[in-house]
């Protein structure tokens, strides 16, 4: 990397660290856009790829916050509906987002999203073991037992995948943060019924989500979708082979654009552009098989799509976004995200991996 190019990713590295310290609330909510009115939330997914960016940064605090907030608000909708769940019902399960004071919006959000508590509860396991403490673990117990008991019942079951859609199926990204989720929170508490549906999992993705030796996005459904990226890096299902996730990384890479990666093909969202996010996935998973000249040039794309001021937002122009589509978006919702944190976290992420230095910001 030229001097140059350094200087530009220490400078984002920073701005990127202050777009998550700026975006926690003092709850430790994490919005997920300060930018865009309906993303005045806190999403657990987003949340914990965001803390899990923290972490990787050295701001366990600013991480254990998030973790905490998330485990209180699962206490409070617990007590809210006088649960004692079997977890049996979806109705049961917490939603897929919270008000940044912890609080369920009652404003029919399509809620039942189980891949986000799956991510949390990995992302717990990384917060242990970036942070050298298990403590969270410990103090989690009850927060942890519900979701564990929730997810080991609810993962056959059809929910609205990672982009908050198609609510009638089986998503194979889905299964695998759930897959990963119970398996970080089986051996870190020692609970036997997680480990086990944890393998079930596995075994079912590995029969059931690969066809002519890819991934396919849903189950019965033969189509690539970016999320599959997840499967390589960080939620891998064990007897998927490994030559399946490469297949499949060269299909979203073929299919849905380099480096600008797009979420899947026909998207409609915004006009489906591309998503520094994904990119920054792509190049992580560039990383981990050894092709650090490609994850480099992801990293370079994202600096691009970045505004003046820093901001990284939640899609761009690409070669797939169809402009009435966008049009039409724009006309209802306003502008997309300027700034995600997600993108943020990401990009962190990625140029973690590489080996990238910060530029000024000094560790709070
Ligand atoms: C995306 C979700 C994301 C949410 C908040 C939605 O448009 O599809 O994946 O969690 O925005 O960023």
């Amino acid at each position: 990397m030229t001097d140059s190019g350094a200087a530009a990713t220490g400078w984002l590295i920073d701005r990127s660290l202050e777009a998550l310290a700026a975006g926690q609330h003092p709850s430790g909510a994490l919005i997920a856009s300060p930018d865009f009115r309906p993303y005045h939330f806190c999403w657990v997914r987003d949340g914990t790829f965001c803390a899990y960016a923290l972490d990787r940064w050295g701001r366990h605090q600013a991480a254990a916050r998030f973790y905490r907030f998330v485990a209180k608000a699962i206490n409070d909708f617990m007590r809210g509906q006088g649960l004692e769940s079997d977890g049996s019902t979806n109705s049961a399960f917490p939603p897929t987002r919270f008000t940044l004071e912890g609080q369920v919006a009652d404003d029919g959000w399509p809620n039942f999203q189980l891949d986000g508590y799956g991510t949390w509860l990995w992302g717990l396991s990384e917060h242990a073991r970036l942070s050298g403490s298990s403590r969270l673990w410990d103090e989690f117990a009850q927060p942890i037992e519900f979701l564990c008991r929730q997810l080991e019942h609810l993962w056959p079951l059809p929910c609205f995948d990672c982009w908050e859609e198609d609510g009638e199926r089986v998503h194979t990204s889905t299964l695998a943060c759930i897959a990963t989720g119970l398996h970080c929170a089986g051996s870190a508490t020692n609970r036997l019924s997680a480990s086990r549906a944890a393998e079930a999992i596995d075994t079912f993705v590995a029969e059931h989500a690969v066809l002519d030796g890819r991934l396919v996005k849903s189950i019965g459904r033969r189509s690539i979708d970016a999320s599959l990226l997840w499967l390589s890096m960080p939620f891998p299902v064990a007897p998927v082979e490994e030559a399946v996730r490469v297949e499949t990384a060269e299909a979203v890479r073929s299919e849905l654009g380099y480096p600008g990666i797009s979420r899947y093909q026909g998207d409609r969202y915004y006009g489906g552009g591309s998503w520094p996010l994904l990119t920054a996935w792509y190049g992580w998973c560039c990383v981990s098989a050894d092709q650090s000249d490609d994850a480099r040039q992801c990293l370079a794309w994202i600096e691009e799509q970045a505004g003046p001021d820093g901001s990284l937002p939640e899609q761009v122009d690409g070669i797939r976004r169809d402009p009435f589509a966008y049009q039409e978006w724009v006309r209802q919702g306003g502008r997309p995200a300027r700034q995600l944190l997600w993108s943020h976290a990401m990009y962190l992420v990625l140029a973690d991996e590489l080996g990238c230095h910060a530029g000024q910001a000094a560790v709070p």
